[in-house]
């Protein structure tokens, strides 16, 4: 590992860091996007459309635009001019719901917005957005659960450009089902969900001019950027971003939604700053969720256990105008061995608001689907499915014919088997018993793509001794304030709590979006980069000083370690700390820049780069009460290099937390008649909560993957979410004898 430090024992590098924003975040001093405060800011609330198809034949608005306080009730003939935007190259211009706000009188879905009400309180423009009244051509809405692929071209659009339908491929799966002596053929289905992050959406829109800022909690300020610029026809020069804190996002603030939009257009119609808060309802509307997924697994395999064939037939709802693709055959093709290969995939439009990624996109119901019949048929096979997964360990992957960086799914096997005491299972179901209580033991495998986005950065050093290290990313409650002040602090031998770190602003470097658990692996080798860039102009300083040690020297005899420049040749112990040399050059500060490509969508990578893991889950079931909960997990990822073992572990802890809400409680109900999600609050749309929350024991493996970046570190953020409910769900099997294929697993699916 290429390291600056003498002393590595001191790097801020693997250690157990706290966040450091966590001082401001618990005193309240975080802002989030809905706590910057502008005079004559006006508040904004949007009309849900209370259809779910159809149009909308007249608004009427004189009531609401009488009452008190109110500014304007904006409509489609007097918001202006709102365009459409498109994508872009690279991670731009990206958006799951295309059309602007307003763009129709059409209505596709329940909670559309269909008029915005612009008071000088909250509480006026709620009651003013409660007055407009709607009247509607009204159709009956398309709802339906049962998901059959529409007609649909080979090649499609999704949200990021167009893909093939039949995403992989190989030998000749149909023919080698048919013929192996043991088959399993089951469909697997995945409930619409909805991200709950507990900050709710907000956009806060100011101008100047023709300026515009934007506090908004994003997870990509750069893209959204890009759209605004787009949707409001100006130069992006002349949009600002600003997302300092995120209450969490899960995928539902990745891309723009169209409340923002209205924010913008309303703020530019009246010449004053306008914030618009999304209400928990409408979070679960028009900013996206997981679409419903139903799975067709088949699968082929010898009496003796190995896989002959593979075959993933999917259907995702969405939108009627978007194009969502949930990519749920995103690891079925390398995470196993198997010669007959084959995924494909369909798409069922419904009369709801567009999906989006939620925490592991695809994959997460992919391997909920794929672990779940390597379960059935491991039963089938009387094996134990840990020892059906070792029996198809792959040597490559088969899917790109080219190596691993860095697997170690089957050491994950084993010390999770280990810790778990999976050895002592009695595979009978019903068999095992504890304090009067029924157990099921259950488990599942895990992966999740590792790769970087491009990035920039810079690293300044200061005369103060203090360093600032800024990267236009954003830290969704992650921990990416932390892991950049420990890179920073790494490199430049600065404490960390005198490492300033600025992020979540458009007017920084250009930093990656917050998703796909990539920005830490993304992250690493701009700010180093950037940390040799100031170290460099820091010599530059030193040699050219009067009266400095180094004024005799060239910049290449020098070295800059813990904080110390010092000459190569002489050693560290005659270093000058750098806000001395800084000091005496009457120097404030020396920036630095770097630059790092990305490796994300490489369509010829010469390596095949996942994280992978593994769940042991234990159930108790008590049959004459009917009580199911999740009491004991073991989970153990193997994610390259930990920078950050505090956050490391939140993150998968977090995961599984959940995961016992994916596997038990969450799904998001559309009422056929009304096409309204019915349990749109957070009383009936039920999560797990710490009552439901077991020991969850979290392992990490250490095998620092160096072909992502210097420090071999991969991402955690969403692996740990993988393959859990396929773990509960055997777990389930274990202890009831019942087969539950779409979640969430309910009382009423045991009691037989
Ligand atoms: Mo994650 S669904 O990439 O925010």
């Amino acid at each position: 590992m290429p390291t600056t430090q003498a002393d590595s024992t001191k790097s801020p590098i693997g250690q157990r860091t706290p966040r450091v924003d966590g001082p401001l975040k618990v005193t309240g001093r975080a802002q989030y996007a809905s706590d910057f405060k502008f005079p004559g800011l006006l508040y904004a609330v949007p009309v849900e459309a209370t259809i779910a198809n159809g149009r909308v034949t007249a608004l009427d608005t004189a009531a609401a635009e009488k009452m008190p306080g109110v500014r304007a009730i904006f409509q489609r003939a007097n918001i202006g001019p709102i365009f459409r935007s498109t994508l872009g190259e690279g991670f731009e211009g990206i958006v799951d719901e295309r059309r602007p706000p307003f763009a129709d009188d059409v209505v596709r879905y329940y909670g559309q917005y269909i008029a915005l009400a612009v008071g000088d309180t909250f509480e006026s423009a709620r009651a003013a957005a409660d007055a407009v009244r709607a009247t509607y051509a009204k159709e009956r809405p398309n709802v339906s659960t049962d998901l059959k692929p529409d007609d649909e071209p080979d090649e499609i659009e999704t949200s990021f450009g167009p893909v093939k339908r039949l995403q992989s491929v190989r030998g000749d799966a149909e023919k080698a089902f048919a013929g192996a002596p043991v088959r399993v053929d089951q469909t697997y289905v995945t409930p619409t969900e909805t991200h709950n992050p507990i900050e709710l959406q907000a956009t806060t829109a100011v101008w100047d001019g023709d300026m515009l800022t934007i506090y908004e909690e994003s997870q990509g300020v750069f893209n959204l950027r890009s759209v605004l610029a787009q949707m409001f026809g100006l130069p992006k020069e002349h949009v600002r971003v600003i997302t300092k804190f995120v209450g969490s996002g899960f995928g539902s603030k990745l891309w723009p939604w169209t409340h923002c939009a209205l924010a913008v257009a309303a703020a530019r119609q009246l010449k004053k700053p306008v914030k618009l808060v999304v209400s928990r309802r409408m979070m679960f509307q028009t900013v996206g969720h997981r679409p419903r997924v139903q799975q067709r697994v088949r699968l082929g395999a010898t009496p003796d256990g190995k896989l002959v064939s593979l075959q993933q037939d999917y259907v995702n709802a969405q939108a009627i105008l978007d194009n969502y693709h949930e990519d749920c055959g995103e690891a079925t093709a390398f995470q196993y061995s198997v010669p007959n290969l084959w995924v494909a995939f369909g798409r069922a439009r419904r009369n709801v608001g567009s999906p989006t990624a939620m925490r592991g996109p695809g994959a997460v119901p992919g391997l909920y689907a794929t672990e779940s019949a390597m379960n059935e048929l491991a039963e089938q096979l009387k094996l134990d499915p840990v020892r059906l997964r070792v029996l198809n360990e792959p040597k490559i992957d088969e899917s790109m014919g080219v190596p691993f960086s860095s697997r170690h799914l089957l050491e994950c096997l084993e010390l999770g088997g280990e810790k778990f005491g999976w050895s002592r299972r009695n595979p009978a179901v019903g068999s095992m018993k504890r304090d009067g209580l029924t157990l099921g033991w259950g488990m599942a495998g895990c992966t999740w793509v590792a790769a970087r986005f491009p990035v920039q950065a810079s690293v300044q050093l200061r005369d103060d001794g203090t360093t600032r290290v800024a990267c236009g990313t954003q830290d969704i409650g992650t921990g990416t304030y932390t892991i950049l002040a420990q890179l920073a602090s790494q490199k430049t031998g600065v404490p960390l709590d005198k490492v300033e770190v600025a992020l979540g602003d458009t007017s920084l470097p250009e930093g990656p979006i917050s998703g796909g658990s990539m920005v830490t692996a993304s992250v690493i080798p701009a700010v180093y980069a950037a940390a040799d860039a100031a170290a460099g102009s820091l010599f530059g300083v030193a040699t050219g000083t009067p009266g400095s040690p180094f004024e005799k020297r060239a910049a290449a005899d020098l070295a800059f370690e813990n904080g110390l420049v010092f000459v190569k040749a002489d050693g560290p112990a005659r270093g000058v700390p750098f806000a001395d040399v800084l000091r005496r050059a009457q120097v404030r500060l020396v920036t630095g820049n770097g630059k790092s490509e990305g490796t994300f969508g490489d369509p010829k990578p010469k390596y095949s780069m996942h994280s992978y893991g593994c769940h042991f889950v234990e159930v108790t079931w008590q049959p004459e009460i009917a009580r199911l909960r999740v009491n004991r997990v073991v989970t153990v990822i193997d994610a390259g290099r930990i920078l950050n073992p505090l956050a490391a572990r939140n993150q998968i802890e977090g995961a599984v937390v959940m995961g016992i809400g994916m596997a038990l409680f969450e799904h998001t109900t559309y009422d056929p008649q009304t096409g309204a999600p019915i349990n749109s609050n957070l009383a009936d749309y039920v999560m797990a909560v710490n009552a439901d929350v077991p020991p969850i024991e979290v392992h990490f493996l250490d095998h620092p993957d160096m072909e992502l970046n210097a420090l071999g570190a991969r991402g955690v953020g969403e692996i740990g979410l993988a393959g859990f409910a396929a773990a509960v769900t055997d777990a389930v099997h274990h202890a009831t004898g019942v087969r539950v294929r779409e979640l969430p697993v309910k009382i009423e699916d045991l009691l037989v």
